[in-house]
């Protein structure tokens, strides 16, 4: 029994820190409009290194904290980013993660391993340069595709994150799985999550379901499904050439019944849950234990029992 669980025996094991919510790329699914992605400037960074390791070592103390993920926006824009990866490193987390759009990541991947990096999530909608710019608005498919070898180069392990949306991307369905799986990385496909923009609009013309992705790839593969990781969010199938892919189906495969993810914004408030649109303040109260207990409690019951339920919330300010 730890002394923030729920009643579905819900901890925090993960944690996942947002470190900017400024990004290098524009991609549709997450901000909207021209002056956003034209925002290259990281802002509202509160938070300093020492800080954020202050607060991380907090938590620490009362949660079962196994893995922590680096987020943004976009993390590689976070100027201390090795510091913080040596800090988390230097305190005992062996599980350190990053999810990226891989702009940046080339050039730095020698470092972040060094510094402990572990695993990196890498967004990439198309292997079409044109499907690509449509998604990202950034012509910049090489650099990806560059940072994806540098970061196997260098033992940093490589997940692919790529989000079907219909009419957009859903023709990159089987190539993204070809070059993946000749490389022997795993392709994670995600079905569209009702967030910020599409919390409201236009989600089911962009909706592209989890059995649509499993028949698009039918076409030239056979596969079986995997047993599914306790906590995961995305389930796992292989096919008969050995290749594996996941799909992460917020709708059709809700997976919030076991979630076990907390999440710190750049401002040192945490999130139970993406559904949540409640920041819940802890950096200021980090000294009170009793307090952090009672806030860290607040933000597990904001938890869904089953299924996420859309948020306002942009993806960008709170990374996934
Ligand atoms: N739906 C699904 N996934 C999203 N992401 C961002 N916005 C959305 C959305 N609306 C995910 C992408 C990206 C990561 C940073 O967040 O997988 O790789
Ligand atoms: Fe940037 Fe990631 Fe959002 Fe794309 S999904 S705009 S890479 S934060």
């Amino acid at each position: 029994m730890y002394l923030v669980e729920d009643q579905y025996q819900r901890t925090f094991k993960t944690l996942r820190i947002s470190l900017t919510n400024a990004c290098n790329f524009g991609c549709v699914y997450c901000v909207q409009g021209e002056e956003v992605r034209k925002d290259l400037s990281a802002t509202n960074t509160a938070l300093t290194v020492d800080q954020l390791l202050r607060t991380v070592s907090e938590l620490k103390t009362l949660l079962p904290l196994e893995t922590i993920r680096l987020t943004g926006g976009e993390p590689t824009l976070f100027k201390e980013l090795v510091p913080l990866m040596e800090g988390l490193s230097k305190m005992g987390i062996s599980s350190i993660k990053m999810t990226s759009n891989g702009y940046l990541l080339a050039d730095m991947a020698s470092r972040l391993a060094a510094a402990g990096l572990k695993e990196v999530n890498i967004s990439l909608d198309a292997i079409d340069v044109d499907v690509f710019y449509k998604v990202s608005r950034r012509k910049d498919l090489h650099r990806v595709l560059n940072a994806i070898e540098q970061c196997m180069r260098h033992g940093i392990q490589v997940k692919l994150n790529t989000v079907i949306m219909k009419g957009l991307n859903d023709s990159q369905i089987l190539p993204l799985l070809y070059y993946a799986g000749e490389r022997n990385i795993a392709v994670r496909f995600l079905e569209l999550m009702k967030m910020g923009y599409y919390y409201s609009h236009e989600f089911e013309r962009y909706f592209y379901s989890e059995n649509k992705i499993l028949n698009t790839i039918s076409e030239d593969f056979i596969y079986t499904q995997q047993e599914r990781i306790a906590g995961a969010t995305s389930n796992y199938w292989m096919t008969q050439e050995g290749y594996r892919f996941g799909i992460i189906a917020n709708e059709s495969s809700p997976f919030c019944g076991d979630c076990d993810r907390l999440r710190l914004d750049s401002n040192g408030n945490v999130f139970g849950c993406l559904s949540e649109n409640t920041a819940v303040p802890v950096y200021g109260i980090l000294h009170d234990k009793d307090e952090l207990i009672e806030r860290l409690k607040l933000a597990l019951s904001h938890k869904q029992a089953v299924q996420f339920k859309g948020s306002k919330l942009e993806m960008i300010a709170i990374g996934g």
